[in-house]
């Protein structure tokens, strides 16, 4: 034993030791008809050893469905589990009924048979189990696989597009096996890096501009991505589209849910090894994956310090970069589409959602966290949205670690991140974002093409255990119209805003109301009556978000304004 480890040793101080094995590639399927089979099977991760899995199609993941824009697609997803789940197209815009959530169960032994047109922008998508609370063990397991949509625009854009070619898709994944080299969902001691299901794992890698379609797919792990030497990659797409130009960059954080797209030119490296490594070491407490998952003292999760993962610099797969392809890619484009996200001037609704512990001290990261104080309920509908509203949603969170947010059926666009701007490369569609502790982000969306009074959308934190244990809700699209009387009677305006103090406030109707001023903690810092106008003075208070909501006897709204 001890010779093995000193030899091991002594090639880590000579050179590099060289990843293992060949990253696996999931296969594609193509067409307008799509065979899906969810069951319980067995995997090799390592030589001499049989886990038991989940998978699609495979014994580890499934296929990568390949969509384009505008087709009409019909996909059937047996579930040959012994047990019920369902299958969510994480990021695709479609109706309540094809949407996969917890009330769309697959019963075991039957078939579910969605069937939509496909509107989504080129990007990358992926698709895993919904059940509800056991949506980490199906997911852990393995039973999820990667989407990808093309359009028009993007096939214009002088891209890398050959699949397994000069375009490949990283799923990343942190994972805990036991001794026997079984799947331990849930447990902190998630040290083992998987990339595509594959340990150790390397790409032969052409020498010219690639391609690189990453999903973070890990329960609850936060990735610092970075290349080997700080070598500059290009992130060109958010979760749900192409960014308006690439974006330069050494450090990309990727939370659980989300997807980037990125090009790394290769040019003139033939021979070389790239590390892709995550510098855990960089990120903020209060982060998985930081060397403290909470920010406050003795905050921690069993199992957590042990990782050898957890703050420190770590490989997730190399890169051995070989001969070019034929007709390759070798320059970065300058420009790629022209996202027109929607204006905070059209915005009809906002709401606030709070995230909190449950229990306050030591034990607050490990759980259970809410929104808005409501731990989430199959029977309970949490917002209703009108059909074709553009709202303006801020996220706040009030809890010591971060929660990566997600919402169904809508792409959003990042209008501010705890009150300043939002980096360049979050300037595109997105469906998760993740959430610092004590911060907030705000994004503006609307509600488009689908309307039910009984369907439900869900929205929820992408760490897989915090939304088993209730850190989700769900909302109705309503296709009824909002009766101008009930919009109009509640309606107020609030100028200048932003303003470095005061703020006049005029309601529009003849009545009386309560003005309720609360901060971005849901904290209230001044109540009054208001009779047609009033101006409030916020000088004395912190710079930053605040909620003005107004209170009469024809309703209630509420508005966000910015001191700055
Ligand atoms: Cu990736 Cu509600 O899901
Ligand atoms: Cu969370």
């Amino acid at each position: 034993m001890k010779k093995i480890l000193l030899i091991s040793i002594s090639l880590f101080t000579i050179g590099k030791v060289q990843a293992q094995n060949l990253l696996a590639i999931p296969d594609t399927l193509n067409g307008t008809d799509f065979n899906l089979h969810i069951k319980d099977t067995f995997h090799t991760f390592y030589p001499g050893f049989t886990t038991t899995t989940m998978g699609v199609n495979a014994s580890y993941l499934g296929p990568t469905l390949i969509f384009n824009q505008g087709d009409s697609v019909s996909l059937n997803v047996t579930n040959d589990l012994m047990e019920e789940t369902t299958i969510h197209w994480h990021g695709l815009h479609v109706a309540t009924e094809n949407d996969g959530g917890p009330h769309t169960t697959i019963p075991m032994m039957t078939t579910w048979n969605p069937k939509f047109t496909v509107r989504d922008h080129a990007a990358m998508y992926w698709y895993h189990p919904h059940m509800h609370m056991m949506t980490n063990m199906h997911a852990t397991m393995g039973a999820a696989g990667l989407i990808i949509v093309r359009d028009t625009v993007e096939a214009e854009l002088d891209l890398p597009r050959k699949y397994n070619v000069d375009d490949f898709p990283l799923v990343i994944q942190s994972k805990c096996f036991s001794a026997t080299k079984q799947i331990e969902v849930d447990n902190a001691s998630d040290s083992v890096m998987l990339v595509n299901g594959t340990v150790d794992a390397y790409l032969p890698t052409p020498a010219q501009v690639v391609r690189f379609r990453v999903l973070n797919a890990s329960s609850e792990r936060v990735y610092n991505l970075g290349l080997e030497g700080g070598l500059t990659f290009y992130q060109i797409g958010t979760d749900g589209g192409l960014l308006n130009a690439p974006v330069a960059l050494t450090r990309l954080k990727l939370a659980p849910g989300e997807r980037a797209e990125l090009l790394v030119n290769f040019t003139g490296m033939e021979g070389q090894t790239i590390s892709l490594m995550s510098y855990a070491s960089e990120l903020p407490n209060g982060t998985y994956g930081a060397a403290q998952p909470g920010m406050g003292p003795g905050q921690t999760i069993p199992g957590y310090l042990a990782n050898v993962l957890n703050g420190a610099d770590f490989q997730i797969m190399e890169f051995s970069i070989v001969a070019q392809t034929a007709s390759p890619v070798t320059t970065i484009p300058t420009a790629l589409i022209t996202n027109t996200p929607w204006q905070l001037s059209d915005a009809d609704v906002f709401r606030t959602k709070l995230f909190e512990p449950v229990n306050m001290g030591p034990t607050a990261i490990q759980g259970p966290f809410t929104i808005n104080a409501t731990p989430f309920d199959m029977m309970m509908i949490n917002d209703t949205v009108f059909l074709n509203d553009v709202e303006v949603w801020t996220l706040s969170n009030q809890s010591p670690i971060s929660h990566p947010f997600h919402i169904h059926d809508i792409q959003f666009y990042i209008t501010d991140v705890n009150g300043g701007a939002v980096p360049a490369n979050m300037q595109g569609r997105k469906d998760v974002v993740l959430v610092p502790p004590m911060q907030t982000v705000t994004f503006i969306t609307k509600f488009e093409t689908f309307c039910d009074e009984d369907g439900k959308y869900m929205y929820h934190c992408h760490m897989l255990p915090h939304e088993d244990e209730g850190m989700m809700g769900q909302f109705i699209v309503t296709c009824k119209v909002a009766e101008t009387e009930e919009n109009s009677l509640v309606n107020f305006s609030i100028y200048p805003n932003p303003s470095n103090g005061n703020f006049t406030v005029q309601i529009q109707e003849n009545s009386n109301g309560q003005l309720t001023i609360t901060n971005q903690l849901g904290e209230p810092v001044l109540i009054t009556t208001l009779a047609e106008s009033i101006t409030v003075d916020l000088s004395a208070f912190a710079d930053g978000i605040y909620f003005f909501t107004l209170s009469s006897e024809n309703g209630i709204s509420t508005q966000r304004v910015v001191k700055n």
